[in-house]
């Protein structure tokens, strides 16, 4: 009982406060002159005489020669969060890399996997922009003391792997990677790797494991990778796009990037709309955009109308679904979105219509988290399938009414008792549909009992 009551509190004061906030400068519409993007849809060539047009490689050398101290001191400026789907400040993290480490290879290793359900930005980087991705790479690479960088991209992406190859490829030839990488007197090297083809490969230190040719299985941390990570060597791994805004946020600057959006929800951001709207699309767009504005002013609007909104994930099949109340007002930024218990994550907006059966639409989403635990940690590989088999009997309407309490309580058990986070992202959808949707999934069961169903 404790669940359902904590939820239908919780939400009320936590609009509340987003209403609040929302009540200042409203957020959205970017202007074109400020997309860092500018080849999303591929108008112009993503290869190198395009990159060069649109303003990548532009004086490099310069942004290289900064050095690591500058580079960092103005993303920290920029009041960049990485985009992998935490929002950990970048520019701290970044400077968790040794200093003086005069032993070891340092490397930067890129986070191209992109296998969370719903996610579809970092694929578009890498087939119509990879030359923001290569010269990000240089660029936030020198900054963590590092002289190559490791592209892990999921193995799925075969068109997009063959796309950067060629543009790495074309990088070295114009000698803005390699030796003396674009006159900087800095040698960096970029190699495309990959992936396995498994969800936790993203997982840092499971791609970290990955890359070394092993089995995607996440490390205990510490220690963490800035000390011990890629060969056991200091090592940074961070998103596609949080390294390709990089080049972009030091020629404008920390500061024109800290303009946009709430404070510490600062810049501009992929979104990437799918599910029942008129247009699906992945768009730049400034933070802290409403989520009603952002569905109506670039995917044509809810099927049906925004009425027949039933429910929105706003970041990634991990973090918990949103009713419509909820989406009425609410913005697309870290903290609003968590003050609604829900997140940003990926910025990765799934949108169900009124159409939608959203216990089932969970349920499967139950079922990928238990296909893809890596089975080290008995919470996480016993209660992932434990959540699934109970997810079953409730799209059905065949489980008990006080399996939704136990449901919630498993998860618990999960949730922050697991090496890695992929324990709470399979706990949190299944949160999230008893909070939002406690109603239904009683109405089935006793439907179901009634022999109605
Ligand atoms: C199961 C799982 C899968 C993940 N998949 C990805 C991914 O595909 N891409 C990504 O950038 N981060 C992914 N992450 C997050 C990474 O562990 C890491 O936090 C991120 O790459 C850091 O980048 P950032 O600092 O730029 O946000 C995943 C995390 C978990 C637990
Ligand atoms: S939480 Fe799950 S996926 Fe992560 S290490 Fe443990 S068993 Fe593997």
């Amino acid at each position: 009982m404790l669940l359902s009551r904590a939820a239908r509190v919780e939400r009320p004061a936590a609009l509340a406060l987003t209403r609040a906030f929302s009540t200042g400068r409203v957020h959205g519409g970017l202007k074109d002159e400020d997309r860092i993007f500018t080849n999303l849809y591929c108008d112009g060539s993503p290869f190198l005489d395009g990159a060069m047009k649109r303003g990548d490689w532009y004086r490099t050398k310069d942004l290289v020669q900064l050095g690591p101290e500058r580079i960092i001191g103005e993303i920290k400026r920029s009041g960049l969060r990485g985009r992998g789907g935490a929002g950990f400040p970048s520019g701290l993290k970044w400077s968790f890399m040794p200093k003086n480490n005069t032993d070891k290879p340092q490397y930067l290793v890129v986070n191209a996997d992109e296998s969370e359900p719903g996610t579809c930005k970092d694929r578009e980087i890498m087939r119509h922009d990879p030359h923001k991705l290569i010269e990000g790479c240089l660029v936030a690479g020198s900054a963590m003391r590092a002289n190559a960088a490791y592209i892990y991209i999921r193995g799925e992406f075969v068109y997009e792997a063959a796309v950067l190859e060629r543009a790495v490829a074309e990088a070295y030839k114009a000698g803005l990677l390699g030796k003396n990488a674009c006159g900087s007197g800095i040698d960096f090297d970029v190699h495309v790797h990959r992936g396995g083809g498994a969800y936790i490969c993203g997982e840092e230190t499971g791609l970290i494991e990955s890359l070394e040719g092993k089995t995607g299985k996440p490390r205990l941390k510490p220690p963490f990778p800035a000390n011990a990570g890629l060969y056991g060597c200091p090592t940074t791994v961070t998103n596609v796009e949080t390294v390709a805004v990089s080049p972009t946020i030091l020629r404008r600057g920390g500061d024109w990037f800290a303009s946009f959006g709430r404070k510490n929800n600062s810049g501009t951001k992929l979104f990437c709309i799918s599910g029942h709207v008129n247009n699906p699309i992945t768009v730049e767009e400034e933070m802290s955009i409403p989520l009603r504005e952002l569905l109506e002013k670039h995917c044509g609007g809810v099927r049906g109308g925004w009425d027949n909104l039933l429910a929105v994930i706003p970041g990634g099949s991990s973090v918990p679904v949103m009713t419509k109340a909820v989406c009425d007002d609410v913005l697309m930024d870290f903290d609003a979105l968590k003050e609604v218990g829900s997140g940003l994550g990926t910025a990765a907006v799934t949108v169900f219509d009124k159409s939608t059966d959203i216990v089932a639409a969970i349920g499967r989403l139950s079922k990928f988290y238990a296909h893809e635990s890596c089975g080290q940690c008995t919470p996480c590989r016993e209660g992932t399938t434990w959540m699934n088999k109970i997810m079953d009997r409730m799209v059905t309407g065949d489980a008990k009414l006080e399996e939704i309490d136990m449901l919630y309580e498993i998860s618990q058990q999960i949730e922050g008792h697991t090496i890695c986070a992929l324990g709470d992202a399979a706990a949190w959808p299944v949160q999230g549909l008893i909070r939002a949707f406690r109603p239904e999934m009683e109405a089935r069961i006793m439907k179901k009992a009634a022999g109605k169903l």
